[in-house]
């Protein structure tokens, strides 16, 4: 599963590198680290809604505060 996390300027200012350590964390913590690819991106043009993350092909917009929430039902929750 490839999950990527915008770093451009909009997200980076809401709290994207926030969001790539809490996820990185969290894939650490459950022994995901041959399921989930974690990767950053430049601006995914969904700067209003960022932060933008994305699930395959999903688009997503998470908070640093939803991070948890959002490993839970769109990571953990689809593997
Ligand atoms: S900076 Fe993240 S979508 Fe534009």
């Amino acid at each position: 599963m490839k999950v990527t996390v915008c770093i451009g300027s909009s997200c980076h200012l809401k709290g994207s590198k926030q969001i790539i350590d809490t996820l990185q964390a969290l894939v650490k913590e459950h022994k995901l680290e041959d399921k989930v690819e974690l990767c950053g991106a430049f601006c995914m043009k969904n700067c209003v809604n960022g932060v933008s993350v994305t699930v395959g092909d999903k688009l997503f917009s998470v908070k640093p505060d939803t991070a948890n929430e959002f490993f839970e039902t769109e990571i953990l929750g689809k593997l």
